[in-house]
């Protein structure tokens, strides 16, 4: 079994792993996920926890909104026998009194948890505060998508997907569709999926094409149609109004005709390719809910894989695993 090299036992960015790392979380998951789906158990003999381990706690802190991030690393986490201790914002915390995420997150670690998973808005404070625990090396951290910044966990069960939908991610082609200026599902994806020989484009309108220079050397389509017919992997995104203010230019009638994910916009899709959306879609706007129905659809099973990833991520990051 591949060993990942973490080197602070955190994991924040798809940009601190190498192909060892990510071979080894996905080998994790993917052993994970086939013992749970031919026994219904999560363990070998050889991965039973340690005594000392059950009383490990977990910290989530939601400090925005999330399902399946939240659900998914809580499932994750109990069934490694771990504890946890869940925040989401909202109006049961002091957060609707105007405590700001980063005096949040200081008040939590204030109490010791032995790993924090969290997201956040992308807030430069919390931002330093995780950065300090990452560079301490005492409680691992692990970033469960910040604001357009990163999302590593979702990248790598949205490879997970792939690799188990087409066999490998070395040559496959893969498009995201839609507000790649605000995704950070596709920023950490496009890391990954290159580092393991994937070819990856964006189609978008030009309101939502990313601005930075990182995207400079990145297949362009402005046409659908025409990046239907390129890719092997579509991966649909959702519009984040939330990040837009003011800066969003075209009309959504204008969008849901040119690319949303439907039956009429997805005809030039190959049937032997796969369609992706880490999810929440807005329906009938990023995508249409009859394609969950398409044979081509993995967006189940990126949602299955979500809680093997995340149990593999932190079960490397405790060193739970004994082989
Ligand atoms: N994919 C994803 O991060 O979904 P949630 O926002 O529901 O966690």
């Amino acid at each position: 079994m591949p060993t990942p090299s973490l080197a602070h036992k955190s994991l924040v960015s798809t940009q601190s792993l190498n192909l060892n790392d990510c071979e080894a979380f996905l080998t994790r998951a993917e052993l994970l996920k086939s013992l749970y789906v031919n026994s219904g158990q999560i363990w070998s003999d050889s991965l039973r926890l340690r005594e000392t381990q059950r009383n490990l706690v977990v910290a989530l802190v939601f400090l925005e909104s999330s399902t399946r991030t939240r659900f998914s690393f809580e499932i994750a986490a109990k069934r490694l026998g771990l504890k946890t201790v869940v925040f989401s914002a909202g109006a049961s915390t002091s957060m609707a009194k105007g405590e700001t995420e980063a005096e949040t997150l200081r008040t939590l670690l204030s109490m010791h948890p032995d790993m924090l998973v969290i997201r956040y808005s992308g807030d430069t404070e919390v931002q330093k505060i995780v950065q300090q625990l990452v560079t301490g090396r005492k409680t691992p951290v692990i970033n469960a998508g910040d604001g357009s910044g990163e999302h590593p966990t979702q990248a790598l069960l949205d490879v997970m997907t792939i690799r188990q939908r087409l066999g490998e991610i070395a040559n496959q082609r893969v498009l995201y569709v839609g507000d790649v200026e605000h995704s950070r599902v596709a920023r950490s994806g496009r890391t990954l999926l290159e580092l393991m020989g994937a070819e990856v484009a964006i189609c978008a309108p030009s309101a939502l094409m990313p601005k930075s220079s990182d995207w400079a050397n990145v297949k362009r389509f402005s046409n659908l149609d025409e990046a239907l017919k390129w890719c092997t992997v579509c991966n649909g995104l959702r519009i984040q109004f939330e990040r837009h203010g003011a800066k969003f230019k075209i009309s959504k009638d204008e969008y849901i005709e040119k690319f949303r994910l439907d039956e009429k916009n997805l005809k030039a899709l190959s049937q032997e390719s796969v369609i992706l959306h880490p999810g929440p879609f807005v329906s009938g706007v990023d995508l249409d809910e009859a394609i969950l129905l398409d044979k081509r659809c993995g967006i189940r099973e990126q949602v299955e894989n979500g809680v093997f990833i995340r149990m593999a991520v932190m079960g490397e990051c405790f060193g739970l695993f004994d082989t």
